[in-house]
């Protein structure tokens, strides 16, 4: 099967960036633990800083992909143009985040991708990737 796993803005720096809130672990080593613990999973993966390329990729994903693991970072809280590409596409998406939007500033609560998805998996670390993908292998 087919997983893509799409990371949104800032993501690149895992890490690195704010280690207290996100960790030190970049994206690149967690993902090949997660190759190797889902062995029959074809994993597509894709980052980016900018919001038109992730819509582009949502809606590549969305109809040869048998899901989509989706952080969309800093543009869950503004883009209604995310929100869309989600609803207009085939695959189950699981949006993930890393650390717990709903403990944090109040405009983190704010989402346009949480109705959208099948479900939400936030503030579990890293962990909530591996938690997404095994959902979707199960399903
Ligand atoms: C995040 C949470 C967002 O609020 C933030 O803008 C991010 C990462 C997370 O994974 O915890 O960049 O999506």
């Amino acid at each position: 099967m087919k997983i893509a796993i799409i990371n949104g803005p800032n993501l690149n720096l895992l890490g690195k960036r704010e280690p207290d809130v996100y960790g030190d672990q970049g994206f690149e080593t967690y993902l090949a633990e997660l190759k190797k613990a889902f062995p029959q999973v074809e994993f597509h993966y894709f980052q980016s800083n900018i919001e038109g390329e992730l819509v582009n990729a949502i809606q590549e994903s969305g109809f040869n992909t048998d899901g989509i693991v989706l952080n969309p970072a800093a543009y869950t809280h503004t883009s209604v143009a995310i929100g869309d590409a989600i609803a207009a596409i085939k695959a189950p998406v699981v949006e993930v985040h890393i650390s717990n939007v709903h403990a944090r500033e109040e405009f983190r609560k704010i989402s346009h991708v949480s109705a959208k998805v099948k479900g939400t998996i936030t503030g579990l670390g890293l962990q909530g990737y591996s938690l997404a993908i095994q959902w979707l292998v199960n399903k």
